[in-house]
């Protein structure tokens, strides 16, 4: 017998569309199922002031397939030059929802994030005043510190620091992957959320390692030991309102990723809701699937919740092709090892 679950439509609250060829490509991979989507601006150059955020914003909607409903959820990318009035002034229009931090180095493009966090403590404080939150990619770039540790040092070293410093400051601790992470949310007050990524959810180190170096599960922050897994498996089913959905889906084409220097990103926004959905099932929590996709997100942020709503209905295994084609070459989806059941419509 065929089961299945009405929820309000997902909202994916850390996504990366890209540019050109490659943002007509995977757009429609997420515009299908989702109604919403954080918009990562780590392009070439980076979406730094509030006219790049509105000119990006317009080439999306361009992108996106005649027929979807589908509102991209414009973010700036901070530097220590960012300028808080433009930030201000493209927050109040609402043509930005939040701002990203990235420690310079720290990932994909990140080269002109921040080096020097006391630099950008005027612009927080002004966050903090009016409101828009920050999201945080937490991981700390010192080359002393071991690549397993980066975030939980990142914790006690910088993120912990500036809330102290910026009370009121809105966070979201973007794609955590660790039990510290989990701990640091559950401890905090209702200013702090974090978003758990899909693929953090199926895969440990291990998927990565072991039997061979395997590209296509390799991300940042990279993926732990089975025992941070865990911990995100059940924040994620537990409901609890300050944890949310952000697939932090990556493209990058094949060639970028079987590389002697491959770049780190699991593109997971085509088979998202079914592996989410098998996920919930596998840990006895369907019904609280709907609130980790679609309320909780929409709650931090102060949005409403989406009136459309999506149905996930189980079945024979769903035959997702293993690539997405791009004129830039093909981009291999996230593989979670088993076949999925479950599919969206
Ligand atoms: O795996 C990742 N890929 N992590 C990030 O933080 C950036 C992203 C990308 O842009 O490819
Ligand atoms: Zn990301």
């Amino acid at each position: 017998m065929s089961q299945s679950l009405t929820i309000r439509r997902p909202d994916d609250w850390h996504l990366h569309l890209r540019d050109g060829a490659m943002l007509r490509a995977v757009l429609p991979e997420t515009s299908r199922d989702f109604a919403r989507a954080i918009i990562m601006p780590n392009l070439v150059p980076p979406v730094v002031t509030g006219a790049e955020a509105a000119a990006y914003r317009d080439r999306i909607l361009a992108a996106l397939p005649a027929g979807d409903a589908f509102t991209p959820l414009m973010t700036l990318y901070l530097t220590e030059d960012t300028d808080a009035d433009d930030l201000a002034a493209a927050h109040a229009s609402g043509l930005i929802t939040a701002v990203k931090l990235y420690p310079a180095g720290a990932t994909t493009n990140s080269a002109s994030g921040v080096q020097d966090f006391d630099r950008v403590r005027p612009v927080l404080e002004r966050m903090a005043e009016i409101g828009c939150p920050l999201c945080v990619h937490g991981e700390v770039t010192d080359p002393a510190v071991d690549i397993f540790d980066r975030e939980a040092v990142f914790i006690e070293r910088v993120l912990d620091p500036i809330r102290r410093a910026t009370p009121g400051l809105r966070v979201v601790m973007e794609h955590i992957t660790t039990s510290n992470g989990v701990d640091y949310v559950l401890a905090g007050d209702d200013t702090l959320g974090a978003t758990i990524t899909t693929h953090h959810l199926v895969i440990n180190r291990n998927h990565i390692l072991v039997g061979g170096i395997k590209p296509h599960y390799y991300c940042l922050p990279v993926a732990k030991r089975e025992e941070h897994r865990l911990a995100l498996r059940r924040a994620a089913t537990s409901g609890k309102s300050r944890f949310f959905l952000g697939t932090d889906s990556a493209p990058h084409t094949d060639a970028l990723k079987e590389n002697s220097c491959g770049c780190a990103g699991c593109f997971t926004a085509t088979n998202t809701m079914s592996i989410l959905a098998q996920v919930f099932e596998q840990d006895n929590a369907l019904d609280q699937l709907e609130a980790f996709t679609s309320l909780n997100g929409p709650a931090f942020y102060g949005l409403p919740a989406n009136d459309a709503m999506i149905t996930l209905t189980k079945g024979a295994p769903a035959d997702y092709p293993s690539k997405l084609d791009t004129t830039d070459g093909p981009v291999t989806l996230f593989d979670p090892g088993y076949a999925l059941h479950w599919r969206a419509s």
